[in-house]
């Protein structure tokens, strides 16, 4: 397709000055350029508008350009364009914000610390770890568990809990913060101990408490895992995962960090994902949906708990943009939106809508292997061959991402093998939209030939 000379020379310009994250440098993949964004909808410079079944980046949970965050954002930086949170000072949005996350969040999360995305949030949150042992004389309480498939962020302790990717935000830039540990992920389809569920006793959660005593429940802080593993491809753990993880974190005096980012903010059809799971962690992590990702914002909710020995203590953390006004401003509008507009509502009627048909249509086509998630936070697991579960070559998922595009789709592959497809729409959208989108990727999958 001939593009236009603007976005020929955007395009162009792009390759030679912009360096984009988790990609190739230097090297075009999607070749758009988007300046639009509206509703469930994306456009490029082309003109060319495309159904956000990703809502980018699982991010803009509320759909693109709500006008009550652009105008709290205008009213907010009208009033005040910055003022620090360090030195004990404060500004209305930050405190307010702090205010509606305590009555939303589960159990006693009641105290906040503010970041300015989910990687810095991870950080500060496993710093909040191990401070919590620190202060109690405890020190040597210091290493971390997550799960392999994991994707915690990029930042630099952050990174450490990443597992994602094979090595991809690791190997270059070796060595990473050290004192990490991994466990496998409650990937039921591809288990790593090769067990079957429920047959399996959910070994996966059960080995967590091996590890601890291995290695002695002394040196561990914090276990840290996604509400449902969203980069990993959706992978929701089943039932019982989350409240064994929980006990055997209590049982041995481990903090539960739980990682809302992508799972969070009406994304599953509650508000955060581990409410399907009747478990409280002792740190929740968010970011992305807090803001619907108009300003980069993110938080750190600590137990009355862990709050209580931090108290008085010195928070030997920070960053400039901490409990910034104008993103703080976003959020709350954010946050009211979700209330006002029955987000976790629609989320549960228009998810419980778009898994019948991923069960009922999408399930049986020979490329599709399996199908997990809650919500509006589906993963599609495309296969080769049922039966051996051999993922697709690189070229047949290449194929089918660019048709996607060409038909107005956004979705984008994800997983342990990138072989799993997220569909993850805006929270708001309505049935028959998602109908709409659905009815285009069917037609894409079914009239693809695997090789
Ligand atoms: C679960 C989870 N945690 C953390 C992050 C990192 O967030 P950010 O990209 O804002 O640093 C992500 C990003 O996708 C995520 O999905």
């Amino acid at each position: 397709m001939k593009l236009s000379d603007r976005t020929e020379q955007l395009i162009n310009a792009d390759l030679e000055y912009v360096i984009h994250p988790a990609g190739l440098v230097g090297q075009p993949d999607l070749n758009r350029v988007l300046e639009k964004a509206y509703g469930i909808y994306v456009e490029d410079t082309e003109g060319k508008r495309y159904i956000d079944l990703s809502s980018q980046l699982m991010c803009v949970n509320l759909g693109h350009g709500q006008k009550k965050i652009q105008d709290a954002v205008k009213e907010a930086i009208d009033k005040t364009d910055y003022t620090t949170t360090y030195w004990g000072l404060s500004n209305p949005y930050n405190i307010e914000c702090a205010q509606k996350l305590a009555k939303i969040t589960p159990g006693n999360l009641n105290h906040f610390y503010f970041t300015c995305g989910g990687g810095e949030s991870v950080d500060a949150a496993i710093k909040v770890a191990r401070m919590y042992w620190h202060y109690q004389g405890r020190s040597e309480k210091r290493k971390i568990i997550s799960l392999y498939n994991a994707y915690h962020g990029t930042t630099g302790i952050a990174v450490s809990a990443t597992t994602f990717g094979s090595g991809m935000f690791h190997v270059a830039i070796e060595p990473v913060t050290p004192g990490f540990l991994h466990i496998a992920p409650p990937y039921c389809y591809r288990c790593f101990h090769n067990l079957t569920y429920p047959g399996c006793d959910v070994a996966c959660a059960r080995y967590l408490e091996k590890v601890i005593t291995s290695e002695g429940a002394a040196s561990i802080a914090g276990f840290i895992a996604e509400g449902i593993q969203g980069a990993g491809g959706v992978i929701d753990p089943p039932p019982e995962w989350w409240p064994l993880i929980r006990k055997i974190c209590t049982d041995h005096e481990v903090i539960l960090l739980e990682d809302e980012v992508m799972s969070g903010f009406a994304r599953t059809g509650k508000m955060f994902a581990i409410e399907h799971y009747d478990v409280i962690p002792d740190v929740m992590i968010m970011a992305k949906g807090i803001s619907n990702a108009a300003l980069p914002f993110g938080a750190v909710a600590l137990s009355d708990e862990i709050y209580a020995v931090l108290k008085g203590k010195m928070f030997g953390h920070g960053t400039t943009y901490a409990g910034h006004p104008v993103c703080s401003a976003a959020s709350v509008a954010a946050l009211e939106l979700y209330e006002e507009l029955n987000v976790v509502e629609n989320a549960n009627k228009v998810g419980k809508h778009i898994r019948e048909r991923l069960d009922n249509e999408f399930s049986p086509l020979p490329c599709v292997g399996d199908i997990g998630g809650k919500g509006m936070f589906q993963g599609i697991e495309i296969v080769a061959n049922k039966d051996t579960k051999q993922p697709p070559s690189k070229v047949f998922l290449e194929k089918l991402r660019y048709d996607l595009w060409d038909k107005g789709i956004v979705l984008r592959e994800a997983g342990l093998l990138m072989n799993r497809l997220v569909v993850a729409p805006p929270c708001t959208m309505t049935i028959d939209e998602a109908d709409k989108a659905l009815d285009i990727v069917y037609s894409v999958m079914a009239g693809l030939h695997l090789e």
